[in-house]
């Protein structure tokens, strides 16, 4: 597609002033703006830079450069104006041309990108904290592979470690099988809460764990049976989240994944004079940059959740070779990831500058905190099948879903629920710059009128079911595009939206480079407000033959606005549903 922005910036680059003023394109296109008032034109280019090497005014510069390139000197800048009608053509023609890989683009060049997340703990609940790390993770994974990078998505599981010892006391001492099998996550939660209740009367139960534990990074086969089942019991119940989600992972080597591979950094860690001995257990020293000190290894010789996360990096490096190797990962291990970085910049590895925490916020519930020990917590399986049962009711209420498929129950309709309801969920987490705290909050996420996701999806089924619409009014819009008149796209409306729908390859691009899917979440909520501006003010289907030009080219821009709603939703991880 054109690039607008750089067309004007070469006509003005071309003119003479600009040479004398010893400036090139490039220098042109970083002076160049997008007014404030739209007023003022669609680019300005501001001519104080200049005035010294001219020894001119810059009103004087900026009428010579306007009289040149044919624009409009406003002061002391010179206004362009887009050709609206040609824009449009040329915006909607690439939209049709790329369909699902609009927004798509290839200055990943093919590097390896890891991006890590939702990373669960085993017997621990996936809890509505956990959404964030892997609706943002999945998000920014979609968007790298998107913008043509490799990416590796590694689910770092909190498969490993002193719970585990716990568990297996725990478990001996009062679980059951039938009990696990059951229901795995709240069952082992259970027990690791009841573990906690006990070890309050008696002590002697953390002895017995952390000897459990032992056993278990010694490979004793009767531990070792036990935590592989505990996982995989585990990892099944997660699978059902993740594919409510649709998201995936090539890779799932947890923290376990490393406990061979601890010994080596160790010794490494050893052989640089890193490590130091602190009554009995071996910590690296970072008090120097106000880290405080990192424990490496226990006195007991058990290692730690920072030891497996330098071991996962060096094997990470050496086994993918990438580009970047990004975590996401909750705020509150701030600290966690500037000691494991600090260490691995202290190690020598050029590449720690290339490893990323991409932190976020918290997330918070109107009741209060979700702790594991309490077994206060919100499960996010339900926190998905509560959504899709508000948005039953809501249906049923409102009937929000006009031209839906038969009303309730039937399968298009439990479907559509699902959507919705998980669509929701995804969307409210997405809108949220990353790192603030948010309150979840049921009521805003699912109303149909606000920035949600319901919302977008509402507008993305509205451009449907008028193309639906013109298909049965008898327009073959593919067959007849030659036909569309673009002077009908010139209008405020109109024009407002092709300009949100060019501008979605760049807003694609910075939040990749940002890891920050929330300005794409925006920006696709800009997009539907401004196609249901467009909608409520322009006729768009008409009986009149003579107007058939200006209806065809309307279509189109309906067609482009749906199909770039549905690029920025399958980013995202929201279905975009064609009837609501
Ligand atoms: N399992 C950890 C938790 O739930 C998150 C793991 C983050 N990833 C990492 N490489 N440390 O808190």
């Amino acid at each position: 597609m054109i690039d607008f922005r750089r067309e004007i910036g070469a006509r003005i680059a071309g003119t003479a002033l600009i040479g004398e003023a010893g400036l090139g394109l490039e220098d042109v296109l970083e002076l160049m703006e997008v007014p404030a008032d739209a007023a003022m034109g669609d680019y300005a280019f501001p001519c104080f830079r200049l005035a010294k090497a001219l020894r001119k005014a810059p009103p004087a510069i900026a009428a010579e450069i306007a009289e040149v390139v044919g624009a409009e000197a406003v002061g002391a800048y010179v206004n362009f104006r887009l050709d609206r009608a040609a824009f449009a053509a040329e915006v909607i023609g690439a939209v049709a041309e790329q369909g699902g890989r609009y927004g798509h683009s290839a200055v990943g060049g093919g590097k390896t990108v890891i991006v890590e997340y939702s990373s669960p703990n085993i017997a621990k609940p996936f809890h509505i904290g956990h959404i964030r790390s892997t609706v943002i993770g999945a998000a920014i994974a979609r968007i790298l592979a998107a913008l043509g990078y490799e990416v590796e998505r590694i689910n770092h599981l909190g498969d490993y470690g002193t719970q585990f010892g716990k568990l297996i006391v725990a478990y001996r001492r009062f679980g059951s099988r039938e009990e696990v099998e059951e229901a795995p996550i709240a069952t082992l939660l259970k027990y690791y809460v009841d573990f906690h209740k006990q070890a309050e009367n008696d002590p002697s139960l953390e002895e017995e764990a952390r000897a459990a534990f032992a056993a278990l990074e010694r490979g004793e086969e009767a531990e070792r049976e036990l935590w592989a089942w505990f996982r995989e019991e585990s990892l099944k119940e997660f699978t059902l989240v993740y594919d409510m989600l649709g998201i995936s992972f090539d890779s799932y080597a947890g923290e376990s994944f490393y406990s061979d591979k601890m010994q080596r950094v160790t010794d490494e860690l050893g052989a640089k004079g890193l490590l130091e001995e602190s009554e009995g257990a071996q910590i690296v020293d970072l008090d120097a940059y106000g880290l405080g000190k990192a424990l490496i290894r226990k006195s007991d010789g058990s290692t730690l959740y920072i030891t497996r996360d330098i071991a996962a990096a060096v094997y990470r490096k050496e086994h993918y070779d990438f580009h970047k190797n990004i975590y996401v990962v909750a705020s509150q291990q701030d600290l966690h990831f500037r000691q494991w970085i600090k260490i691995l910049e202290l190690m020598g590895y050029g590449w720690a500058g290339d490893c990323i925490h991409v932190p976020f916020g918290l997330v918070r519930l109107a009741d209060g905190a979700m702790q594991t020990r309490t077994g206060n917590v919100v499960f996010l399986l339900d926190v998905l099948n509560r959504a899709i049962e508000k948005t039953k009711e809501i249906i049923a209420e409102k009937g929000v879903l006009t031209d839906a498929p038969e009303a309730g129950g039937s399968p298009a309709a439990e479907e559509a629920a699902a959507q919705i309801g998980i669509g929701a969920v995804v969307f409210q987490e997405l809108h949220n710059n990353r790192i603030k705290d948010y309150v979840f909050d049921w009521d805003r996420m699912l109303n149909f009128d606000g920035e949600t996701g319901p919302y977008v999806q509402y507008s993305h089924a509205r451009a449907a079911s008028v193309l639906r619409k013109a298909a049965d009014a008898g327009f073959d819009i593919a067959a007849e595009a030659d036909n569309a008149a673009w002077e009908a796209l010139t209008g405020e409306a109109a024009f407002a939206l092709v300009k949100l729908i060019y501008a979605l390859p760049e807003v694609v691009r910075e939040a990749g480079e940002k890891c920050e899917p929330s300005l794409l979440t925006r920006h696709a909520v800009d997009i539907a407000q401004a196609f249901s501006a467009f909608y409520h003010e322009e006729r768009i289907l008409t009986d009149d033959p003579s107007e058939r030009p200006f209806a065809l080219a309307k279509l189109r821009l309906a067609m482009a606005a749906k199909q770039a709603i549905a690029s920025s939703l399958a980013l995202l991880g929201v279905a975009a549903p064609e009837k609501m």
